[in-house]
């Protein structure tokens, strides 16, 4: 699970802003079938959500937003670009949301996953998350609706 760090002197994590928007919706409509509206992201910055960018030499690794509600991290969206998946990124950007989280005084991490989306599922098993419960209903699907597997971790 280590990272390939192809260009370290410029791998790095910047606050997403408004002006990243073009970018980040261009990766998040690569690799969800439902993937977040300019709207989502645009109220989550307003909401001041935790909202990261990491990149390196080469461009835009992916981005992450996170909700900080007292000692509670909620994270609402990971995403790796589709060509630098498996390759540690996604754990390196986990591992930094873990810090700023913790920096809040955040004590644990909870999130929702599809119980289809096998590599999200995987990639929190590794992570230490456990599934706590269901929230059925929660996502949009192909037919119908899907259920939301929610999990947690300690920070
Ligand atoms: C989930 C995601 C963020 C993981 O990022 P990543 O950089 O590819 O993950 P890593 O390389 O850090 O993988 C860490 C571990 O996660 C698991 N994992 C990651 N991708 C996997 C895949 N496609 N299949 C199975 N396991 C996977 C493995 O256990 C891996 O450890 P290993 O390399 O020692 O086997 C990435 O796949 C992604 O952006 N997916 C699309 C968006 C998404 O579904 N986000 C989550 C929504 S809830």
């Amino acid at each position: 699970m280590s990272a390939v760090l192809p260009n370290t002197a410029r791998f790095g994590f910047v606050p997403m802003k408004p002006s990243d928007l073009d970018a980040v919706l261009a990766v998040e409509q690569r690799v969800y079938a439902f993937p977040w509206t300019r709207g989502n992201f645009v109220d989550s910055l307003a909401s001041g959500y935790s909202s990261w960018l990491m990149r390196d030499g080469e461009g835009m690794l992916g981005y992450a937003v996170m909700m900080l509600v007292l000692d509670e991290a909620h994270l609402l969206n990971i995403s790796i670009v589709p060509e630098r998946q498996q390759a540690g990124f996604g754990s390196v950007l986990l591992e930094h949301l873990f810090a700023v989280a913790r920096s809040q005084a955040a004590v644990r991490m909870l999130l929702e996953v599809r119980p289809s989306n096998v590599a999200a599922r995987a990639f929190y098993d590794r992570h230490g998350f456990v599934g706590i419960g269901e929230r059925p209903g929660y996502y949009p699907a192909h037919q119908g609706r899907e259920a939301a597997l929610v999990m947690v971790r300690s920070l």
